[in-house]
């Protein structure tokens, strides 16, 4: 297979990519600064590509996609993105335009990159990382809810669309991952797992074409469970003065 993967230069994006090399597939992956990749990986994995790209930059994103694919893509994962980091209880509007501009806008250039060429072909899979995060609105992140909330709709809205006329689409929902993005985190992470195995367990929702897939199943129960309580308990929960049905 032919894989692009944004983000892929550190975290569950790089694990991604190490175990598609691994089975023998081509596999790009970019990110704003491809030296953070580890040093070895492009000769150790001599189907790898790494491109320069900021998501945020739509031309930039179609052109690598173009340059790799040369004519055929068949998986793109939209895994690029951030989080508002230190949790302010005050909305810093700067922070939370960025975490939307590469978490919503970066997986709509890629997705639209991916499309240029799949079409051609008339199948491809079209994969976005979104988070548990997207179900509930969190206290101290705002933008980086409303961001994988948008992905998670994003995905759902383009797979009823999509999956009639051959193309796969897949939402991914991970809980806690131990990456660079989880390691500024001060608050507990329930079920933290490690990156190998976060990416072991998408890479097989991918291949059985799964339109979501939240993991770890313990977090999926207890992520159902708040988004579907009566939201008065809900902001019990974060003990909000006043709270009532
Ligand atoms: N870790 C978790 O617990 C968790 C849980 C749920 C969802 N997720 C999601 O999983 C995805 C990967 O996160 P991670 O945990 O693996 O974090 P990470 O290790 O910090 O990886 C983030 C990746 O995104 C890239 N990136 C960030 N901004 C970019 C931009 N403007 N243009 C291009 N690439 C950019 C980074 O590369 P550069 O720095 O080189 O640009 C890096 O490769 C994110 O979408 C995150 O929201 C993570």
């Amino acid at each position: 297979m032919k894989i692009f993967i944004t983000g892929g230069t550190s975290g569950i994006g790089l694990s991604l990519a190490i175990a598609y090399l691994k089975e023998g597939h081509r596999v790009a992956v970019c990110g704003r600064n491809i030296k953070k990749l580890p040093e070895d990986f492009l000769s150790t994995y001599p189907k790898a590509e790494a491109f320069n790209v900021d998501v945020t930059k739509r031309e930039e994103v179609l052109k690598a996609i173009e340059d790799f694919s040369k004519g055929q893509l068949d998986l793109l994962i939209a895994n690029a993105g951030i989080s508002e980091g230190t949790k302010p209880n005050w909305p810093n509007f700067e922070s939370y335009r960025n975490v939307i501009d590469i978490n919503v806008n970066g997986v709509l250039y890629a997705f639209e990159g991916a499309l240029n060429i799949m079409k051609k072909q008339g199948r491809g899979h079209l994969v976005g990382i979104a988070s548990v995060a997207g179900f509930m609105g969190l206290p101290g992140a705002g933008a980086y809810c409303a961001s994988k909330s948008a992905v998670l709709k994003l995905c759902e809205s383009l797979s009823i669309d999509l999956t009639p006329q051959g193309y796969d689409v897949t939402a991914i929902c991970p809980g806690f991952i131990d990456t660079p993005l989880t390691r500024q985190n001060k608050h507990p992470m329930p079920f933290l797992m490690d990156a190998e195995e976060g990416a072991r367990r998408i890479k097989k929702a991918i291949a059985r074409k799964r339109p979501l897939y939240v993991f770890p199943f313990r977090m999926k129960i207890l992520v159902t469970i708040l988004d579907k309580m009566p939201r008065f308990l809900y902001r019990l929960i974060f003990k909000i003065p006043g709270a009532r049905p």
